[in-house]
């Protein structure tokens, strides 16, 4: 295949061949959380759909979502429009997410809990995020790959022990060193439900798949293989059982240098938070792993020069492996629309 051609459909996608590991002619391009409240069209569709989790299960409106900041910007890549906090849900634990405050559920403290959540993932509960990657498939660009995703089981675990969401996740971290039988066994479920709603995802066709571990940097580092890295090798492991071929990018906020943990082959590419140093991290990886990320969400709100000079410095750092242009954690809601648009143009418009 000759390099000045081109192709139709997904094997032409520059997000699908930076995953295989291909130096691209420029980064292609998504934002995490890019369908959310700093579109005004989000905002419409969230305000008509009832609760958060009802947009969630709601196929037409979650794909309506999904698409809209494909449609708006032309990113190069679609994520589904879901929650980390379904599997919980789906496990029997009830999640609300209160206006303005984030999720709540009521805390998992004792182990006698466990025997309070099902045993498996209800997948009826989640058909209709099955059935919204359907639609999603037949609706996007064909050269447009979906995202599918879960929550890593410790990250998934801090939300069910805390009820919350807290700067360090305190609750969880107590938990490993005072009762690691019980946590144990939260984990274990939460890796056979991930592997299960994953393979479900990928039934229904998603591209591609993200694993968020965004309370990584709630482990010490000497507790991050046990609680983080081995439950993740679990579940690629059990995902690969059925679909060996599926790509897989884990974003770990706060592994620091335990990201090179995640970068010797059982995964694509790692995705790395605001807070890594683009040089230092091109230093630490192995040279062909694929990274994604890493611009600070405040300096697309700041905008301007801050916002050039960071986007030249990142691709600069990772000119020579292949590159996902990315945030270092979820776009924020109070970011101007026009800078995101300055960003697609200084990524996708090759100035
Ligand atoms: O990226 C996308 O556009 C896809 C959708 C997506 C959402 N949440 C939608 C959402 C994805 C991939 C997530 C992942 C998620 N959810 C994570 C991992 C990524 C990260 O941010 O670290 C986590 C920790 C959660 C749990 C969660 N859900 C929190 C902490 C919150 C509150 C944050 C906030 O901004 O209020 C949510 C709610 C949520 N999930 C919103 C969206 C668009 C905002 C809720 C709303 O619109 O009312």
């Amino acid at each position: 295949m000759s390099s000045g051609t081109i192709e139709a459909g997904i094997s032409s996608s520059l997000f699908l061949r930076t995953l295989k590991g291909e130096k691209t002619e420029r980064p292609p391009l998504w934002l995490m959380r890019q369908a959310g409240r700093y579109l005004p069209e989000y905002r419409a569709v969230r305000a008509k759909a009832g609760s958060f989790l009802d947009l969630c299960y709601n196929p037409d409106l979650a794909t309506e979502v999904t698409l809209q900041p494909i449609r708006r910007f032309g990113f190069d890549a679609a994520i589904l429009f879901s929650d980390i906090l379904v599997i919980p849900h789906a496990l029997g634990q009830n999640v609300t997410f209160a206006e303005g405050e984030g999720p709540r559920l009521p805390p998992l403290m004792i182990s006698p809990a466990l025997n309070e959540l099902k045993s498996e993932l209800d997948l009826d509960l989640l058909a209709p995020i099955f059935q919204t990657i359907r639609q999603l498939k037949s609706e996007l660009p064909s050269h447009i790959p979906l995202i599918g995703f879960c929550g890593a089981p410790w990250t998934v675990a801090s939300y069910m022990i805390a009820g919350k969401g807290t700067p360090d996740q305190a609750p969880i971290r107590l938990l490993a060193y005072r009762e690691p039988v019980f946590l144990k066994a939260l984990i274990d479920r939460l890796v056979d439900s991930s592997i299960s709603y994953l393979c479900q995802q990928a039934a229904a066709g998603v591209d591609t798949i993200q694993i968020f571990e965004s309370f990584a940097g709630a482990l010490p580092p000497h507790l991050f293989g046990q609680w983080s890295l081995e439950p993740l090798r679990r579940i690629v492991a059990g995902v690969r059982a059925l679909y060996p071929d599926i790509p897989v990018i884990i974003f770990a906020r706060g592994a620091g240098a335990q990201t090179a943990q995640l970068a010797d082959g059982f995964i694509q590419a790692v995705g790395l938070d605001w807070m890594s140093d683009p040089i230092a991290m091109d230093r630490l990886l192995p040279a062909n792993v694929p990274v994604q990320g890493n611009l600070d969400p405040l300096a697309l709100i700041a905008g301007g020069e801050a916002l050039e000079r960071r986007c030249t410095a990142i691709r600069e750092a990772f000119a020579t492996r292949p590159h996902i242009f990315n945030l270092g954690h979820g776009i924020l809601p109070e970011t101007p629309i026009a800078h995101v648009e300055r960003l697609v143009e200084l990524i996708q418009g090759g100035n």
